[in-house]
C-alpha cells in the first residue's frame, strides 16, 4: 500500500519536474533580430518549411491540433510561441530540447528566420525590428567574392571577402563566413563561422591531421552565411594542405562482388562443374523420355 502510493507521488514529482521546466535563453541570443524584414514573400517560404518540418507536431496554427508529447509542442499561434523574442525562437530552434529535434543542421539560418516571420504572421500584436548593422558594410555592396589564401606559419586559411562599391572593388566587413572541407559525404565545417574584419579578412584555423587524397588535396569551400543579403557568394578552391592519404581502391582486394579475374580458381571449377552436371542430368532425363515414347510406339 505504502509502495503504491509512493509510486504515485514519484510520478507526480516527475511530471511536475517536466513540465516546469523553464526553457532558459541565454541573454546574448535572447535579443537576436533577423537581418531582413519580414515579408509575405518570407512567411510564404517559411510556411512551407514549417509544414516540411514542424506540422507534424505542432499542427496547424490557431487550430490546436498539435500532438500529445509531454511536454505538449505549443500551438505557434498561442500566447506561449508569442512570448517568445525572435532571438529566444531562433535559439531554442537551433538547440532543441527532448522530442523537439535540433534544426541547426537541418535548416540553413536564412531559413530559420523564414520559418520564424510565419510564426510571427499568426499574431496580430507582432511589430518586428530588424538587426542594426552597427558593424561592417554587409549587404551594401554588390558582386560579392571571397578569395581563399593559405598562410602557413600559422596553418590557417584566411578568406577575404570583396565586393563592388561605386565601380570600385572594397572589402566586406562584418560578414559571417563559414569554411569547409570537402568529404565523401557531405561538408566538415573547419573552425567555426568567423566574421570579416575592417579588411574583409577572415583567418580559420585549420587542423593540421586533417586528411587529404593520396597527394594531400583537400578540397575548400567558403560561403557567405548571410544568402538574404549577398545571395549565394561561395568559393572552392584545391589546396595541397592535407595529410596525404592512400585509400585503398574498393575492389583492390578481392570481395564477393567485385571482378572476374579476382576469381579463386577452386571456386570457378566447382561452379562451372555444378553448371554443366546440372545441364548433364536434364539433358539425361530428355534421352530417357525419348527412349520410353520410342519403345512405347515400337509395341
Ligand atoms: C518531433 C516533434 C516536433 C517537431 C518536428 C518540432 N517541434 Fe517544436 N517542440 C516540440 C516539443 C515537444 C516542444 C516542447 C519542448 C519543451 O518545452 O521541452 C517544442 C517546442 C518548440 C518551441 C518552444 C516553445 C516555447 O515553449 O517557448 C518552438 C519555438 C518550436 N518548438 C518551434 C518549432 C518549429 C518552428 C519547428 C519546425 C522547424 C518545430 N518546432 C518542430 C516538438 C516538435
Amino acid at each position: 500500500m505504502i509502495k503504491k502510493y509512493f509510486t504515485i507521488l514519484l510520478i507526480l514529482l516527475i511530471s511536475l519536474h517536466v513540465s516546469a521546466q523553464v526553457w532558459v535563453v541565454p541573454a546574448e541570443n535572447e535579443g537576436k533580430k533577423s537581418p531582413f524584414a519580414f515579408s509575405d514573400s518570407t512567411r510564404k517560404a517559411g510556411a512551407d518549411i514549417y509544414v516540411s518540418n514542424c506540422k507534424s507536431c505542432h499542427g496547424d496554427p490557431g487550430k490546436n491540433n498539435v500532438i500529445q508529447l509531454v511536454p505538449i509542442p505549443p500551438d505557434p499561434a498561442s500566447a506561449k510561441m508569442q512570448a517568445n523574442s525572435d532571438g529566444a525562437l531562433q535559439y531554442k530552434l537551433i538547440q532543441g530540447r527532448g522530442t523537439m529535434p535540433s534544426f541547426k543542421n537541418t535548416l540553413a539560418p536564412t531559413d530559420l528566420w523564414r520559418v520564424i516571420s510565419y510564426i510571427r504572421g499568426f499574431n496580430e500584436k507582432y511589430v518586428q525590428e530588424i538587426a542594426k548593422n552597427t558593424t561592417g558594410n554587409v549587404g551594401s555592396l554588390q558582386n560579392s567574392q571571397i578569395v581563399l589564401t593559405w598562410i602557413s606559419e600559422s596553418h590557417q586559411i584566411q578568406a577575404t571577402v570583396s565586393g563592388l562599391k561605386d565601380k570600385t572593388i572594397q572589402p566586406v566587413s562584418g560578414a559571417e563566413v563559414k569554411l569547409f572541407a570537402q568529404r565523401y559525404f557531405g561538408n566538415l565545417l573547419i573552425d567555426e563561422a568567423r566574421n570579416t574584419d575592417a579588411h574583409g579578412a577572415a583567418a580559420f584555423n585549420f587542423p593540421i591531421d586533417l586528411p587529404g587524397d593520396s597527394a594531400g588535396f583537400v578540397k575548400l569551400i567558403a560561403r557567405l552565411s548571410n544568402e538574404e543579403a549577398f545571395g549565394e557568394v561561395k568559393t572552392e578552391s584545391n589546396m595541397s594542405i592535407g595529410v596525404p592519404t592512400y585509400r585503398a581502391p574498393l575492389n583492390e582486394q578481392r570481395a564477393m562482388w567485385n571482378v572476374l579475374e579476382k576469381t579463386p580458381i577452386w571456386l570457378m571449377l566447382a561452379y562451372i562443374l555444378t553448371v554443366l552436371g546440372a545441364w548433364a542430368f536434364i539433358v539425361y532425363v530428355i534421352l530417357q523420355i525419348r527412349a520410353i515414347s520410342k519403345a512405347g510406339s515400337k509395341t
